[in-house]
């Protein structure tokens, strides 16, 4: 794993490497384990184009979990000088950085870094456009793992607007990796992709039927920063046929858990009581992200390490 990218075409030895390597790390995220030396001596950089909560935080976090030492630009204050981004990378670069984690709203933006860092850096793709968030769709099937155990009895069910999630793809592309019995897609026609027939997923435009039976059911917010004005439904509209409430969720096993990745917009794809009640796992799996962070970030280290030679 010399970057992390993608989780598009990662075999399941690999995907379920990543999430035992979480899993050994859960003592360091339930504070029983301080820290571990790992990356004692690194540095990382945190390169965040576009607004972030949880990843960004989780990404620190993990990173002086393994004791690595961390830097947050900002970028707001670098980019308006008119620096490429080619030119700001080769400075940070030039300060000696290991890895680097970035968020970018373009499409192929942390592919176009990897193919140009030095080699033995690393790059970790922290959401980039439409087209990934590995490590979100990661955190995800560790918690669903701690949950559900095997993944190839599932019916995992995403619902909300698939077109414009990153998180979504790499969902899908994790979930079929790591053998999931059926992966559904439950949203309206105007909110489903146009190569979703090669995707792998069984496609509902119907909220009862496409969570009939699921074990897993993962709420999307209406992602209106990357929509077309057609497109764009509204709240009140998208919550009567879309909105996940308890009783919409009767349909689905009765001990299906309810995943969102955050931020939830509450009473449009959610409701309260379901986001705050028993079966919501979404506080939990931003814990676990910090876990499934430091794996990637560990493995990629190691891969990077020994191909130089290097023991660190
Ligand atoms: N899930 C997610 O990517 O959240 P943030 O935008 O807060 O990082």
């Amino acid at each position: 794993l010399q970057h992390f990218l993608t989780t598009e075409g990662l075999s399941s030895t690999l995907l379920t490497q990543i999430l035992d390597t979480a899993e050994s790390f859960f003592g360091v995220i339930d504070k029983s384990v301080k820290k571990v030396p790992l990356l004692r001596g690194r540095t990382v950089i945190n390169l965040f184009f576009e607004s972030s909560t949880r990843t960004r935080t989780t990404f620190e976090l993990a990173a002086k979990r393994l004791s690595a030492d961390v830097l947050n630009v900002d970028v707001g204050t670098t980019t308006v000088k008119g620096e490429s981004l080619l030119d700001m990378l080769q400075n940070l670069q030039a300060m000696q950085a290991d890895m680097f984690v970035i968020r970018h709203s373009a499409s192929g933006a942390a592919e176009f870094f990897a193919s140009h860092v030095n080699p033995g850096v690393a790059v970790l793709n922290a959401g980039d456009g439409w087209h990934a968030h590995p490590t979100q769709a990661m955190l995800d099937a560790f918690t669903i793992r701690r949950h559900k155990g095997d993944f190839e009895p599932l019916r995992i069910a995403i619902v909300g607007d698939i077109r414009h999630s990153r998180v979504a793809r790499s969902q899908i592309h994790a979930f079929n990796g790591l053998g999931a019995g059926e992966v559904r897609v439950v949203a309206p026609a105007t909110l489903l992709p146009t190569d979703i027939e090669s995707l792998g997923v069984q496609v509902y435009t119907d909220l009862s039927a496409g969570l009939r039976d699921a074990d897993v059911v993962i709420a999307l917010r209406l992602q209106r920063e990357r929509m077309q004005g057609a497109l764009l439904p509204s709240e009140a509209e998208y919550f009567r046929h879309y909105g996940l409430t308890e009783s919409r969720l009767s349909s689905a096993k009765p001990d299906a858990i309810v995943m969102h990745p955050g931020p939830i917009n509450r009473g449009v794809e959610i409701d309260s009581a379901l986001a705050d009640g028993p079966r919501s796992v979404i506080l939990e799996q931003v814990t676990n992200g910090i876990a499934v962070r430091m794996a990637v970030m560990a493995m990629v280290l190691g891969t990077q390490a020994e191909a130089a030679g290097d023991s660190a």
